[in-house]
């Protein structure tokens, strides 16, 4: 297909987020800058070629965007390069097979724009994402990176309060607490000095929006500290990181000396007089170290423990200082707030959640990667259009929000709006922003035996509700999963989830029971299957699980065969097979391979 006749592509946008490096992106950037400076192109034809982070279809990644057009290619390999250079670049053609093609539909699509994965999202956080070499501050300041900052120092802590009061943003890390007020509480404080911190511990598992934000776009996060900072009269902040986001790590601190050598941070910022110094912090890793308190103790250098929250942070706490903590997303939405507006961000999301989330959206949805919708766009909106459905054909079951102490959402909400509020009356919450859907296959008694397991060995132990309560959920989970378990032992669940959430002293231990409360409520009829019918619907738990071949419905292919490892099943070709139970070690290949819908689950 030929396109664009005569379009020059003034910029080669190659992304380079985490998932996308991992298909061997840089060789795609370099291979592109190589071949066009080998082929001394005149100033005015030769398009610019920048490394960008996360553009969010990881699924579908190493994208590569052709700008102004906006001509997108997915799946590019380094093998494909001297196609795209000859072809595309040079002649101005598109590679059809590079194209985007939806789900169910065979036409390709060439932009962005067309992309149904894109079309119902409104990026804020995520603005330069994708848009950016994020190792060029350069680059920031082109798409207006630091006018707000600059604005900012114009303004009064007040009028910086009443903006981000007026946009009613509400923190991204987890518990939605209102962020103006959180601000105004800790400006009030008239002790010094103050902190500001941001939280990039994220350590929920399937969750990877704070990463891609931290890798993408690090000076929207330092620009954000700034604002915070002189809001409440803080003259120092920490990034606390995790120590396995190595890129995000070294993304941020290019981004702190670039804007240190710009003088937008250290003393006299813009020749204003103000001061401020950001320096990193690297977490071990510890789930609970995401917790505002544990956090700080581990800023501090002592163990990573909550402490009971008499005395909030922003009157006590690091070195029992006033401090403000934010989360990554939260402080990347400040500067456009600032530039735009309060009464701006307000317009967008629902009555009492504004603006939008940034979602990791994962699991058996065919297309995984980082989104950003404005609040209230309901769920199946999110999973069916922008996500294309389920993976395979298969029938959607639930989907788990708010990380590994949120709860799974069933089939009957799809339509519920997402927003703080809606995802708590159902017993989820929204959490950072992991969305992890669930299909057919899925068991959900196993799911919830796999996080309080992750939550069990995350609690730091300090209180006896959630370090005992989980470690006797997961002995009462695994005792049902392997046909042990009784219906008392549903009640008992229950029971443990109501003290623990009442009793735990900080969020983990209090949110913990929520998917094991949250499935007794919408999949109750599938414990009792493990209970009553000794028996796992979904076919996960091996214990539970038999599988067999209906001679009817087999039609001798042989791919379940093929697929066997331990050489389980046998048959001619066009003849049914059969599964020898003693040598099956129910892995669940054969009904997932098979065409026919021709294995059962027993
Ligand atoms: C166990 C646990 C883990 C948490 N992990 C994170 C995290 O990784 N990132 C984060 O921003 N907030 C996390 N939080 C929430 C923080 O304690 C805090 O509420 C949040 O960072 C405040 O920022 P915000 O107001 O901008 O949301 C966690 C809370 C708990 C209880
Ligand atoms: S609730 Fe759990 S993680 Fe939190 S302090 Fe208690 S033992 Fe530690
Ligand atoms: S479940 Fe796994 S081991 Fe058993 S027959 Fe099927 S493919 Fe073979
Ligand atoms: S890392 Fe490339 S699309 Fe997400």
């Amino acid at each position: 297909m030929n396109g664009h006749d005569g379009t020059n592509f003034e910029k080669i946008l190659v992304c380079c987020g985490t998932c996308c490096l991992a298909n061997n992106s840089m060789d795609i950037d370099s291979g592109l800058k190589e071949r066009i400076q080998q082929a001394g192109l005149p100033l005015e034809v030769e398009p610019m070629v920048k490394a960008t982070g996360c553009s969010g279809l990881c699924e579908n990644g190493p994208i590569v965007r052709f700008l102004p057009d906006d001509l997108c290619y997915y799946k590019v390999k380094p093998g494909d390069v001297d196609e795209v250079f000859e072809k595309t670049v040079l002649n101005k053609q598109e590679i059809d097979r590079l194209m985007h093609r939806e789900p169910e539909q065979r036409n390709r699509v060439r932009t962005r724009e067309e992309n149904s994965f894109y079309k119902k999202q409104f990026r804020i956080a995520l603005r330069n994402t994708g848009e950016i070499d994020p190792f060029s501050i350069q680059d920031y300041m082109e798409r207006g990176g630091y006018s707000a900052a600059k604005k900012a120092l114009k303004m009064t802590p007040e009028e910086i309060l009443t903006e981000i009061e007026g946009s009613g943003l509400r923190g991204r890390g987890g518990a939605g607490f209102p962020t103006g007020r959180k601000w105004r509480q800790c400006a009030g404080i008239g002790r010094y000095p103050k902190y500001t911190i941001c939280n990039g511990d994220e350590g929920d598992p399937g969750a990877f929006m704070d990463r891609c934000i931290l890798e993408g776009d690090p000076h929207s996060i330092i620009e954000g500290m700034l604002i915070g900072s002189l809001a409440i009269g803080a003259n120092s902040g920490y990034l606390y990181i995790r120590n396995e986001y190595g890129l995000a790590v070294r993304t941020m601190e290019e981004a702190i000396c670039q804007a240190r050598e710009k003088g937008f941070l250290g003393k006299n910022i813009f020749g204003s007089g103000y001061e401020f110094h950001l320096q990193i912090v690297k977490g071990g890793g510890a789930f609970v170290c995401g917790e505002s308190t544990a956090l700080m103790a581990s800023i501090e250098g002592n163990t990573g423990e909550p402490r009971a929250k008499y005395i909030r942070s922003v009157e006590r706490g690091l070195w029992g200082q006033p401090t403000l903590l934010n989360n990554v997303e939260t402080w990347a939405n400040i500067p456009e707030i600032i530039n735009r507006g309060g009464s701006w961000f307000s317009s967008i999301g629902t009555e009492k959640s504004k603006g939008t989330k940034v979602f990791s959206l994962v699991g058996k949805v065919k297309n995984n990667g980082l989104v950003e919708v404005p609040m209230g766009i309901t769920l199946r909106e999110l999973i069916f259009e922008i996500g294309g459905g389920i993976i395979g054909g298969r029938r959607f079951k639930a989907v788990q929000t708010g990380g590994p102490s949120g709860g799974c959402i069933p089939q009957e909400l799809l339509d519920m709006k997402v927003d703080f509020d809606s995802l708590e009356a159902a017993d989820s919450m929204m959490g950072s922003g992991g969305m992890i859907v669930m299909d057919e296959r899925t068991c959900m008694v196993d799911t919830a035996r796999y996080y309080i397991n992750f939550l069990s060995e995350e609690s730091c132990g300090k209180c006896v509700p959630c370090r005992e309560g989980l470690r006797r959920m997961l002995e009462v989970l695994d005792g049902i999963t392997e046909g042990k378990g009784s219906e008392e032992d549903l009640e008992l669940l229950i029971w443990l989830g109501s003290m623990m959430k009442e009793a735990a002293l900080c969020g983990l231990g209090k949110s913990a029971p929520n998917p094991v409360l949250s499935t007794i409520k919408y999949f109750r009829q599938e414990y009792l299957s493990h209970i009553r019918d000794q028996r796992c619907p979904a076919g996960i738990c091996k214990k539970l699980t038999t599988f067999r071949i209906l001679e009817e419905k087999c039609t001798g292919c042989g791919l379940c065969k093929k697929n066997c490892g331990v050489g389980a099943i046998s048959g001619k070709p066009r003849l049914s097979h059969v599964i020898d139970e003693e040598l099956c070690t129910r892995c669940g290949n054969c009904i997932d391979v098979c065409r026919f819908q021709a294995v059962e689950i027993g």
